[in-house]
């Protein structure tokens, strides 16, 4: 269920609809204003920082990495249909499978709660991912989606939902092969039943109804490094409510900086700089599909997007997903487009704060606009969108490794 890529490029650019933090804690302590790290300065090198996974590390550690003796291709050929198991794993006694209907009100509200309760947390268990509903519709229910693909795992007794692992179809092009693949994601086990050896039977069964489907190949991410990794990611934010990130511990104030200065050096401009930006609507689809088809040529993997798919994964929807591009006010030409998604935070233990809301860049494509005019101008968005108390600005950086 791997793709494998031996000549190893330069660039790849993978879409990363679920986000692992590293650390948020490190990252913020790089954020913190000082003389070697201004956040409106030069933001081009990667950090050093101990949580990065250097590629020759990876290198040692997979063999196979970089080795231009490999042919390419699928690391396993498809079986027959005819030979893929027709029925489920077995789960330990107590539990049973379940497809879980995300349309329903209520079992989209005990995905929610078993996530926000027991999904991704940074190192240091300060933030843990608090998806909202919306997003986990708008996340589960792409084009084409298989329902089956949507796995729990309940108590047999209680019927509580304890385990949850996801796939959605996605076409992704490597090199010039179109390729159906499922894209993993969502895997959490309750925090009662860590450790008993769970997440590999989910990830079983959810290989397995993929392949009932005839889809031999997968892309996920995670947070560990796992057989065998073709790209890293490294995060940067951007503070957009500095005093509040101080005061939940995500950010640290800088060394000889006060309070007041911080609130100054990461104050936004009132405007946007660029002729022509506004929000994307539907009838830019068509435009938009262009121009991000056209972007993602440069990248050896990238998901081979359509009509259908900018408009589910591009259109604005409040609160998931936000969209803007550039019409040339001479010609009416779109020329660049920005977009983010909001993914906020649960802070764990803090007595006075409770969410952190964070904007992440998603795709970007400038043409015309200088590409930091158009992030700049992007930046004041969530700001004002929601007059945010809490603003976090999240860009990732995709390195193959
Ligand atoms: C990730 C998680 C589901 C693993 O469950 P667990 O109860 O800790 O571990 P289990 O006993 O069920 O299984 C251990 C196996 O899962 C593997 N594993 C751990 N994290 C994994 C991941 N993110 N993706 C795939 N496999 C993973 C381990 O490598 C181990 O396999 P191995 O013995 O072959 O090395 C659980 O820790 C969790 O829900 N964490 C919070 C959410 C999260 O991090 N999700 C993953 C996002 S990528």
């Amino acid at each position: 269920m791997k793709i494998e890529i031996s000549k190893m490029p330069m660039h790849v650019d993978v879409r990363v609809n679920e986000m692992k933090r590293p650390s948020l804690l490190r990252m913020a302590e790089n954020d913190a204003p000082s003389e070697n790290n201004v956040p409106s300065g030069d933001n081009s090198k990667p950090p050093e920082n101990e949580n990065e996974i250097s590629i020759d590390a990876l290198a040692k550690k997979f063999k196979d990495l970089g080795d231009t003796s490999l042919p390419e291709g699928p690391i396993e050929q498809p079986t027959p249909l005819s030979e893929v198991k027709q029925e489920p794993y077995n789960l330990p006694g107590p539990y049973e499978w379940i497809t879980c209907d995300i349309d329903s009100e209520e079992v989209s509200s005990e995905v929610y709660t078993l996530l926000t309760n027991n999904y991704v947390e940074d190192d240091e268990n300060m933030f843990r991912f608090n998806y909202s509903k919306e997003f986990l519709r708008w996340a589960l229910r792409p084009p084409g989606y298989f329902r089956s693909w949507h796995i729990g795992v309940r108590v047999k007794s209680s019927k509580k939902l304890v385990a949850f692992i996801t796939g959605i179809p996605a076409k992704i092009r490597v090199r010039d092969a179109i390729v159906l693949m499922a894209e993993v994601n969502f895997l959490c086990v309750h925090k009662k039943l860590r450790s008993k050896r769970l997440a590999p039977v989910m990830i079983k069964e959810v290989t397995r109804r993929v392949h009932l489907e005839n889809i031999w190949q997968a892309a996920y991410t995670a947070g560990v490094v796992l057989p065998t990794p073709i790209t890293t990611c490294q995060y940067w934010h951007r503070s957009l409510n500095p005093k509040k990130l101080i005061d939940v511990g995500f950010s640290r104030l800088g060394a000889r900086m006060t309070m007041s200065r911080t609130i100054k050096l990461y104050k936004l401009p009132e405007q946007t700089a660029t002729p022509g930006f506004r929000k994307m609507e539907p009838h830019d689809v068509p435009a938009v599909t262009r121009l991000l088809r056209n972007y993602l040529k440069q990248f050896v993997v990238a998901p081979d997007f359509d009509e259908n798919d900018v408009e589910h994964w591009l259109l604005p929807k409040e609160d998931v997903i936000d969209s803007f591009l550039v019409e040339s006010p001479e010609t009416h030409e779109i020329t660049d487009f920005c977009s983010f998604y909001t993914l906020p935070s649960s802070i764990l233990g803090n007595q006075n704060h409770s969410i952190l809301k964070a904007a992440y860049s998603y795709y970007n494509v400038a043409t015309k606009t200088p590409l930091l005019q158009l992030i700049n101008d992007a930046l004041m968005l969530p700001r004002r969108r929601t007059t945010m108390s809490s603003m976090l600005w999240m860009l990732c950086k995709m390195r193959l490794s």
